[in-house]
């Protein structure tokens, strides 16, 4: 496996053996010369968008206030102690999504999203923890990290957003643009911007297993089949009529304690539920879309390419695309699981699938979850 900047020199693997949910890794230029994405205003302009979420916090006085977008009227850029975060900026920029795109060393299922942060001079989120690691690279100015690893993680009570009570740091870095931070969860840090400056953070999914659970419980109402209806042949008179007899208990458990589920339940669950797009997110299908012939044609010669919005996944022989799951045939696998992989497939295996498969990506291309390449 290659060595990579991005990492400051280590293997993807190195770094997950030394660093990942262990303990932080500064690295100086991870990306040499980097340039920002997206510029000031463009980053404002998107936090306008209905389909963006933003939190605008100002941290003016003592004071702390957070408001959740669309975002109107900002602060002044001459006012200090103010910063804006906008999420999912790469599902609306290919640039932003480029750069996601290099931490796929860390599966899909795990990455979350590139959230980009703008603050004026002082400002930050103040020092918090997060349940997710993150990559905290410096984009645009500079930002002084205070990082601490305590294991108090009491908040002051009342405050808008997660302000830590006793923060302790023990390490303290001025990133300048190209700079990345690597954090595991649960590391207290506070960012405070050193004059103007702009930070994007890669950040992980760690879905709670009672949210898992839930959802779980959910899917598989859906899928259980139990044949009958409760009987009583055996019914003897009672002299409590309000009591739920230890009889029917017995039976109604007995009948329930047939539900089983699988391994295989529970990966087209996570699947399902790992590849449904957030709330926010909304497609946009070709304005003019061509007939099946004519993009069966098209796609052979030019190859297809994911929307930046589409997650696909795969587990075995179950293919998951924005929460939908299909069985894919041994044939049309290779051809799917590189779709997934690569977020795009070459003309050349177009021609090469089934029918059904060659009719999915068609529907696909029609709802704005894939486009020609
Ligand atoms: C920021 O970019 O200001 C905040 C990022 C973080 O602390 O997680
Ligand atoms: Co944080």
């Amino acid at each position: 496996m290659k060595k990579l900047t991005l990492l400051g020199g280590i293997t993807p693997r190195q770094f997950l053996k030394e660093y990942w949910h262990k303990k932080p890794l500064l690295i100086r230029q991870a990306i040499p010369g980097f340039k920002p994405a997206l510029s000031r205003d463009q980053l404002f302009e998107m936090a306008r968008r209905d389909d963006v979420e933003s939190r605008l916090i100002c941290h003016f006085g003592k004071q702390w206030q957070m408001q959740h977008g669309p975002q109107g009227e900002l602060p002044s850029l001459d006012k200090k102690g103010w910063t804006m975060l906008v999420q999912g900026v790469n599902l609306h920029d290919d640039k932003a999504d480029a750069l996601m795109q290099q931490f796929r060393f860390i599966p899909d299922s795990r990455l979350d999203d590139l959230m980009i942060s703008y603050a004026t001079d002082t400002g930050g989120v103040g020092p918090h923890f997060d349940s997710y690691d993150v990559f905290l690279l410096q984009a645009h100015g500079q930002r002084r990290w205070r990082i601490g690893p305590q294991k108090d993680l009491t908040l002051i009570e009342g405050m808008p957003l997660k302000i830590l009570k006793n923060f302790q740091p023990e390490q303290e870095f001025v990133l300048e643009p190209g700079d990345m931070l690597y954090l595991p969860p649960h590391y207290a840090h506070d960012g405070i911007a050193v004059g103007e400056c702009m930070t994007y953070s890669v950040g992980f999914r760690t879905p709670s297993y009672q949210e898992l659970g839930e959802g779980f419980l959910q899917f598989m109402t859906e899928s259980i089949e139990l044949s009958g209806r409760y009987a009583d042949p055996d019914l003897e008179m009672t002299n409590h009529p309000a009591e739920i007899s230890r009889a029917m208990l017995s039976r109604v458990a007995a009948e329930l304690e047939k539900i089983r589920f699988r391994e295989e339940d529970i990966a087209i669950f996570l699947g399902e539920y790992l590849s449904e797009p957030k709330p926010t997110v909304f497609f946009t299908p070709p304005a003019r879309p061509m007939t099946m012939e004519r993009f069966t044609q098209a796609a052979s010669k030019r190859g297809i390419v994911l929307s930046r919005k589409t997650r696909m996944l795969y587990r075995g022989k179950h293919l998951f695309i924005n929460g939908e799951s299909f069985m894919v045939s041994r044939s049309d696998k290779a051809a799917l699981t590189a779709l997934a992989d690569g977020r795009r497939l070459d003309g050349a295996e177009i021609p090469q699938v089934s029918p059904d498969v060659l009719e999915a990506l068609f529907t696909w291309y029609r709802d704005g979850w894939l486009e020609l390449a």
